[in-house]
């Protein structure tokens, strides 16, 4: 995402993940904060102590340069959240685990995920058919690239996310699952950010809600 929606998008899922977390101060790792820093700002602001795990992180304190299955916390944390980096991840079952050697016991991980397993293309007409006029994010790209390939949606679609190494949002939560207890999971909009619509848009347009919302715990 450029610069606006992705502001738009972590301002939307922000009162989620605030509302999951443990009273301030608490020990908080974001897994894949991104080139924009993520959550950590608000994390900080909120009384958190907050460290940003990304290979694309910001430069500064607090940031972490690498991957978070090699970020090794100096103590256990009370709380990992992580915002639609799980599905990029090499190994989920590896993934999990490092969350759960991070986690204090008892300790609260936050999930915003994407179902693309429920991006069928009802969805994805829905979606192209609103993509703000001269734009460039990640919809754009697979508009004009869905439209060149000839393809059936749901091959177009299937054949990004093998290529790309995607993760299905239920393999996603079947992992959380392994190493926690789920507490809560719901789904929710995920596209009106690069549209430039608000949740609500996306909620009353009768279209699929490929947002995913969890929160687990460890034990
Ligand atoms: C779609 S972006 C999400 C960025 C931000 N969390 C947001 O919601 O706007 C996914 C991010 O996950 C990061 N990522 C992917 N695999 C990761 C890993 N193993 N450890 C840490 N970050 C990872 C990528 O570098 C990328 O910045």
């Amino acid at each position: 995402m450029t610069a606006e929606p992705t502001r738009r998008w972590l301002d939307a899922t922000w009162p989620f993940v605030r509302a999951a977390l443990p009273p301030a101060p608490a020990r908080v790792v974001e897994i894949g904060c991104g080139p924009s820093g993520g959550f950590v700002p608000a994390l900080l602001s909120a009384g958190h102590a907050a460290d940003g795990v990304d290979p694309e992180a910001p430069a500064g304190a607090g940031f972490h340069q690498m991957e978070f299955e090699r970020f090794a916390a100096p103590e256990p944390v009370d709380a990992v959240v992580a915002c639609t980096s799980l599905h990029h991840v090499a190994d989920l079952d590896v993934m999990v685990d490092r969350i759960a050697g991070a986690l204090r016991p008892g300790g609260t991980v936050v999930v915003v995920e994407w179902a693309r397993e429920r991006f069928d293309e009802r969805t994805a007409r829905w979606c192209f058919d609103r993509l703000p006029a001269g734009g460039d994010g990640w919809l754009h790209r697979h508009a004009a690239r869905w439209r060149e390939s000839g393809l059936a949606w749901a091959d177009y679609l299937d054949g990004w996310a093998a290529a790309e190494g995607l993760h299905r949002a239920d393999r996603i939560v079947a992992a959380l699952r392994r190493r926690f207890v789920v507490r809560s999971l719901a789904a929710a909009p995920y596209f009106f950010a690069d549209l430039g619509l608000d949740e609500d848009d996306e909620r009353r347009a009768g279209i699929a809600l490929t947002g995913v919302r969890c929160v687990a715990s460890a034990g």
